[in-house]
Parts: structure tokens; sequence; C-alpha cells
């Protein structure tokens, strides 16, 4: 029996100052293919200084991302 494909729709909404919110119907997987969320809404780190990539954990007002 075939596998059925499901669907995502994510909306990616860049936050000034701050991380990338993603909102929606979605899957992230790690390096290793594992799932890390599949919440309805998460924020991407875009500063590279979280400490718990890919998330978002505060760090962008430490490193001081403008736009
Ligand atoms: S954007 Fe928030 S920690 Fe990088």
């Amino acid at each position: 029996m075939e596998k059925k494909e499901t669907k995502h729709d994510a909306l990616f909404k860049v936050i000034k100052g701050g991380p990338i919110q993603v909102s929606g119907n979605f899957v992230i997987r790690g390096v290793d293919k594992k799932i890390l969320k599949t919440d309805k809404v998460v924020y991407l780190c875009r500063c590279g200084g979280s400490g718990r990539k890919p998330f978002c954990d505060g760090s962008h007002r430490r490193v001081g991302l403008k736009d």
C-alpha cells in the first residue's frame, strides 16, 4: 500500500530585529531526519546566536539584530 504524502502549508514571517515566525501546518526535521517540531507556531533563529538552533532563544537581543 502506497503511503500518502501529507500536505503542509506554512507562513514565514520575518520579525524586525528578531526571529522568523513560522505558522501553519508543517513539520521541521533535524539533520538526523528526526522531527523537531510539529507545533502550529515556532520561531526560527536568523541571527546565528541562539543556543538552541534552529529555534530562537532570545539571543538576538544580545547580538543586536536590527533589521
Ligand atoms: S533570532 Fe532570536 S536567537 Fe537568533
